[in-house]
């Protein structure tokens, strides 16, 4: 029998950036701390029934590539943080758009502008090494509070245990450590341009790049010294439409659903860049946003 406080057939199109429309076997929602109680039944659930479980907050970098997930679909939305001094405690899914523009507006502590409107979480920047603007996770983050759902045990990491790389970690893609909250230096950022602009300035820069919309952002990982946009924008795939998605003409990079666009539409334009540039160059795009499929 499935724990009664799991959710049957949730509807899950809000929960990824493109809203795509998607559906859950089974859904939980953990608004607050006490809400984590339930996960060591709901873990054991998922193994007595073999049913695989994603965790997510924002969704900002998923596609739903299926109808119905065929397992467990668990929400976080327990947000919060404190400044004390130049270290930053933030909650995993408190949104870092909204921590860096208070940092800003109500500290006067201007390092964080370049992830003014980083789309989605801190505990999702912390496993993707999210990097925006000259600045990425690892670059200023102190430790990370986990829990292990397999052990049942509270962890503290160390930067150095996540072993980061360009857009992931340790902490990427596994359903048994969940991020809870994260310590920051805002002192070990390094200036850049962007902390000396204004965020009108700021957000004017972002507007004339990068889109706006139901976009998971760059798509594709850069390949090593080339710009996955600026190869996709060469051979001149901005503006293809497949169905109701598109290739953005702002960014070569980002790709759109206009509202009723499916994830086959959004796969149909990754076949179609990651086709003509494998021609065109001889290099194989690889996905940045993670698309989460079924058997
Ligand atoms: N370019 C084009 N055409 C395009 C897009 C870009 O010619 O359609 C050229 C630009 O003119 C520029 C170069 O390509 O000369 C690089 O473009 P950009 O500065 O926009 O940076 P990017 O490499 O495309 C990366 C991150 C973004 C991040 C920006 C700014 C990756 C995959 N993307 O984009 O991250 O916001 O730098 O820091 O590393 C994300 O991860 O979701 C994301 C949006």
């Amino acid at each position: 029998m499935p724990p009664s406080c799991l959710i049957r057939d949730h509807d899950i199109t809000a929960l990824s950036a493109f809203h795509t429309p998607a559906k859950a076997r089974y859904y939980f929602e953990i608004l607050d701390q006490s809400a984590l109680e339930h996960l060591r039944e709901i873990y054991e659930f998922s193994i007595h029934e073999h049913l695989p479980i994603i965790f997510i907050a924002r969704g900002t970098n998923f596609l739903f590539a299926f109808d119905v997930f065929p397992g467990i679909i668990i929400r976080f939305d327990i947000r919060g943080y404190t400044l004390d001094g130049w270290i930053l405690t933030v909650q995993a899914w408190e949104l870092v758009s909204l921590t860096s523009q208070k940092i800003y507006t109500e500290h006067k502590n201007s390092h964080l502008i370049p992830w003014v409107w980083l789309p989605g979480t801190w505990g999702g920047a912390i496993a993707g090494n999210a990097g925006w603007f000259g600045l990425e996770a690892k670059d200023f983050l102190l430790d990370v509070a986990i829990y292990d759902m397999a052990r049942w045990t509270h962890e503290t990491w160390t930067r150095e245990q996540c072993l980061f790389a360009y857009r992931t970690s340790k902490l990427k893609a596994q359903s048994q450590r969940l991020i809870l909250s994260a310590r920051f230096d805002l002192g070990a950022i390094v200036e850049n341009p962007y902390m000396e602009m204004s965020l009108a300035e700021f957000m004017s820069v972002r507007r004339e790049k990068q889109p706006a919309g139901h976009t998971c952002g760059s798509f594709f990982k850069n390949p090593p010294w080339e710009s996955a946009g600026r190869l996709i924008d060469a051979v001149g795939l901005k503006w293809t439409r497949i169905g109701w998605a598109k290739i953005s003409e702002v960014h070569a990079n980002f790709f759109m659903n206009d509202e009723h666009g499916t994830f086959q539409d959004i796969l149909a334009l990754r076949d179609l860049a990651k086709k003509t540039i494998q021609e065109s160059y001889k290099i194989t795009l690889e996905e940045e946003v993670r698309i989460i499929s079924v058997k």
